[in-house]
């Protein structure tokens, strides 16, 4: 049995075979249709999601499975003491599969080792994404068509924010992958993700404060939101909170070929005159993110693919 708890538990090939078959799915979403009926999977939120969430409740009634699950700590029995292991051991009675979002870095992992049914890391404190991460790269290789060879800025939050340290791990495999990290000193990648992951490779990076310098050389832009659940004081978050804005006057100044991603919620960062700019991607984002789940349900569940 598999789960998926870090984006690196999947090799290039498989992300590759999963990549297609969510553009096979995307092609034509009706011969997938009841490819999980009979098969449930439950959501065990214990932070606050709407896209991930409702994407994993979407994706599985998709396939023709149905959902069950809470999405906060408060209305489950965590709210009573009980430990993730225990939780676990109990949902796998009733579920086939689960994404699981916890506040606690390596919850998920906890989880998959008492578990009987796969289990799927939606988010891990500031820790990994990986279902985030695949949606990224469904998202990068549909508009660039490619997943090597591409300067990619990362804005904001670079410290906090799990969505960047699992993308930074998934795209480090790729060939000519250059990163331009984009944030303030106290928000720079943790240490760990520059020393185990892209020193460790001999991957291009930069780390730089100034995002309009950074713009004309971007193939992707990928902003992100400042995490304030998970700062230690509510002054330095103010401090810090609207240091990147990314506008029409800043898009100016990038590719005609540019694309601007965000995983979502988007606080500030991103002024809503951009969404109309046709290099804005991040809701067609969200779509594909359903695709790329549907294919990785039916992967970790080993469903036949429809002939
Ligand atoms: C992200 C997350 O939860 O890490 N959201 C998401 O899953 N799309 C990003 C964020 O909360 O800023």
């Amino acid at each position: 049995m598999r789960h998926l708890l870090n984006p690196l538990d999947f090799s290039v090939e498989e992300i590759d075979e999963l990549l297609d078959l969510a553009s096979s799915i995307e092609a034509d979403p009706r011969r997938y249709a009841h490819v999980c009926d009979g098969k449930k999977i439950a959501t065990l939120f214990y932070e606050p999601s709407t896209r991930t969430r409702l994407s994993f409740e979407a994706a599985m009634l998709n396939l023709g499975g149905s959902v069950l699950g809470f999405s906060s700590a408060d209305s489950s029995s965590a709210s009573k003491g009980e430990s993730v292991a225990d939780t676990i051991r109990v949902v796998s009675c009733f579920a086939d599969i689960c994404a699981m979002r916890h506040p606690k870095e390596g919850a998920p992992m906890v989880a998959s080792l008492h578990s009987r049914i796969p289990v799927i890391n939606a988010g891990d404190g500031g820790h990994q994404h990986p279902t985030q991460t695949l949606t990224d790269l469904m998202t990068i290789r549909s508009l660039k068509g490619r997943l090597s060879n591409l300067t990619v800025g990362l804005c904001g939050d670079l410290k906090f924010g799990r969505t960047v340290h699992s993308l930074i791990n998934a795209l480090a495999r790729y060939e000519g992958i250059r990163f331009v990290l984009i944030s303030p000193p106290e928000l720079r990648v943790p240490d760990y993700i520059k020393d185990d992951v892209l020193n460790a490779k001999n991957i291009e990076y930069r780390e730089v404060e100034n995002l309009d310098a950074a713009m004309p050389e971007l193939d992707i832009l990928y902003m992100t939101r400042v995490q304030r659940e998970r700062f230690f004081n509510e002054e330095d978050y103010i401090r810090m909170k609207d240091c990147y804005i990314l506008d029409n006057a800043k898009m100016k100044l990038a590719r005609e070929d540019m694309f601007v991603l965000h995983p979502l919620p988007r606080v500030n960062e991103i002024s809503v005159e951009v969404d109309d700019d046709p290099r804005a991607a991040y809701f067609r984002q969200v779509q594909y993110g359903v695709y790329v789940r549907m294919a990785l349900i039916m992967t970790l569940l080993e469903v036949e693919k429809p002939c």
